[in-house]
């Protein structure tokens, strides 16, 4: 397979404020992990797969995988999301050129997004982020926290996962990188790519609070599963 998905799931999950990892929190009796599989599951193509967890969990991760029957090289994860995606970087299978960074943590991602999102890094040859068109409206706050400006939502984007890039630019993104950076869109900017934009899904959203994770349940309800 030429395309490669990298799912991170090492974070710790502190504003969910569980006391177990973030990914292993169950939403109507299966873990976030196994349920962000079913979208890598959907793709149209079959891909390569680099799962990665907390250090302590590595075992169990490769048990839930296991369970899926989805083959996947499961490693640890670092202590910021870069580095997580810096070690499934470093155990991708080498035929892979095109690889697509996913957040654990946006469960219900429509496999159509994979799918366009490859589409689109093949046929652009460069990094392709999935996004939404911003729906509030936006201000700039000084200092001393009163308003200065509104910012023109036109040209803002909200940012999902899977970001999709060349292997090339993505490798190289990370060899350079000398900040923290929250996404890797970010990171191959920085190393002078382009990135695009794909449409993205408002079921790409990332469960990160308490609500959040009452959203997903809805959604479970509403999907029947
Ligand atoms: N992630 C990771 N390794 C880290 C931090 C984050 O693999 N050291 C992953 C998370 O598991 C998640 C995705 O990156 O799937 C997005 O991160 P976020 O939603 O911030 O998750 P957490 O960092 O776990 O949550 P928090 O910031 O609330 O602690
Ligand atoms: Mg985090």
């Amino acid at each position: 397979a030429s395309v490669g998905v990298i799912v991170v799931a090492a974070g710790s999950g502190s504003r969910l404020g569980r006391p177990e990892p973030k990914a292993f929190v169950e939403i109507g009796g299966r873990s976030i992990l196994s349920r962000s599989m079913d979208a890598v599951r959907g793709m149209s193509e079959e891909a390569a797969l680099v799962v990665v967890v907390p250090a302590a969990l590595v075992s169990a991760a490769s048990a839930q995988l296991d369970e899926l029957r989805m083959p996947a090289v499961v490693v640890a994860g670092g202590d910021t999301r870069q580095r997580s995606v810096a070690a499934g970087l470093e155990v991708l299978p080498p035929e892979v050129e095109v690889v697509l960074v996913h957040d654990a943590a946006r469960v219900f991602t429509p496999p159509d997004v994979f799918d366009r999102v490859v589409a689109a890094v093949r046929d652009l040859g460069h990094g392709v982020i999935p996004g939404l068109p911003v729906t509030d409206t936006i201000k700039g706050v000084a200092g001393d926290g009163t308003v200065r400006d509104t910012i023109d939502r036109s040209k803002l984007t909200a940012v999902q996962t899977p970001q999709g890039f060349p292997r090339t630019h993505l490798v190289e993104a990370y060899a350079l990188a000398a900040a923290d950076f929250t996404d890797d869109a970010a990171l191959v900017r920085e190393a002078g790519h382009p990135v695009g934009v794909v449409a993205g899904s408002a079921l790409a959203f990332k469960i990160t609070t308490a609500d959040d994770l009452e959203r997903a349940e809805d959604v479970l309800r509403r999907q029947g599963s």
